[in-house]
C-alpha cells in the first residue's frame, strides 16, 4: 500500500485530507509534515486509521534538507505511493510594499519546496500497476487576477503550470500529476487574505479533504494533469 506524505497536515485542508485518508486505509504509512509539532499530535489526535501515521517537524523553506528528508522517510516507511504538496504560504500585500524577501519565502513554500519534494520522492515512488500518485494544492487565486495578493497568487499559477508540465514529464513512469484549485476555505491562510469574512458561510477544509481522498484513492485514473476546480456553486 505504501507511504503517503502529507505537507501542511497540521492545519486546515491538510489536517482534514490526513484525517479522511487515514479513515480510509488507503496506505500502510501515513508521514505528516508541518512545522509545529503540537499542531501535528492535534491532527494524530483526531485520526482514525490503521495506517503507520509518523509525525515529522520541518521547516519546507529550508530547500537544502529537502532530499535528506524524503531519503529519510524511505528509508523508514519503504516505497512512496503518494506525496500531497499542501503546505502554503503568504503575506499579501500590494505591489508597492511588495519587497524580493515577500516573493522569495512565498514561491520557496508554495513552488520551490513542491518542486524538491517531486523531484526526490519520484525517485522513490512505487513502479507497480497502480502507480504513484503527486497532488499539489494550487489556487482559484492563480487563474483570475487578484489585486493585492501578487506574490501568492503568481506563486499559485506557478504550481498549475508546473503540475501540468510534470503531469506529461511523469506518465511514462506510471506517475500521475494532480493539481486543485480550491476557492475560499474556512483557514487561518484564509483568514490573512480576508480578514473580515465569515468563514462559516464558505467552504469548509473537510470539503476538500473529502475529494483530495478521492482523487489519491487508486481507482480513481482520469482527472490527473487538469487543473481542478473546487468552489462550491453560491460561493
Ligand atoms: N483556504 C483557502 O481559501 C485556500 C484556497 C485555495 C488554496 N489554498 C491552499 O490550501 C493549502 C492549505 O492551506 P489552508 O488553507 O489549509 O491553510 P492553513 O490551515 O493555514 O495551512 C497552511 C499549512 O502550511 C504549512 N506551512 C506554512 N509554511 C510552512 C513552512 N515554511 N514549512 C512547513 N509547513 C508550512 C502550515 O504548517 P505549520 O503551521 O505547522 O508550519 C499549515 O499547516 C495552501 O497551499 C493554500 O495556499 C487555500
Amino acid at each position: 500500500m505504501g507511504t503517503c506524505i502529507i505537507t501542511g497536515a497540521g492545519s486546515g485542508i491538510g489536517r482534514a485530507a490526513a484525517v479522511e485518508i487515514g479513515k480510509a486505509g488507503l496506505f500502510s504509512h501515513l508521514v505528516l509534515i508541518g512545522r509545529s509539532a503540537e499542531k501535528l499530535a492535534e491532527t494524530r489526535a483526531q485520526m482514525e486509521t490503521s495506517s503507520e501515521v509518523e509525525l515529522c517537524t520541518y521547516d519546507l523553506s529550508d530547500l537544502s534538507g529537502i532530499p535528506e528528508l524524503v531519503k529519510g522517510i524511505r528509508e523508514r516507511t519503504g516505497e512512496i505511493a503518494c506525496l500531497l504538496n499542501i503546505a502554503g504560504y503568504t503575506d499579501p500585500q500590494p505591489l508597492f510594499t511588495t519587497s524580493v524577501e515577500n516573493m522569495e519565502q512565498t514561491y520557496r513554500v508554495n513552488v520551490f519546496a513542491p518542486f524538491l519534494l517531486i523531484r526526490e520522492c519520484a525517485k522513490y515512488m512505487r513502479t507497480n500497476a497502480d502507480g504513484a500518485k503527486i497532488l499539489n494544492v494550487a489556487s482559484t487565486a492563480g487563474i483570475t487576477p487578484r489585486p493585492g495578493w501578487l506574490s501568492y497568487a503568481s506563486s499559485k499559477a506557478a504550481v498549475i503550470s508546473m503540475s501540468q508540465t510534470l503531469t506529461e514529464e511523469l506518465a511514462e513512469y506510471g506517475i500521475r500529476v494532480y493539481c486543485i484549485s480550491p476557492g475560499r476555505c474556512a483557514t487561518a491562510l484564509r483568514r490573512k487574505l480576508a480578514p473580515n469574512e465569515d468563514q462559516t458561510k464558505i467552504m469548509q477544509p473537510e470539503e476538500v479533504g473529502h475529494i483530495i481522498c478521492e482523487l489519491v484513492s487508486d481507482s480513481e485514473k482520469c482527472l490527473d494533469g487538469q487543473n481542478i476546480i473546487i468552489r462550491k456553486k453560491n460561493l
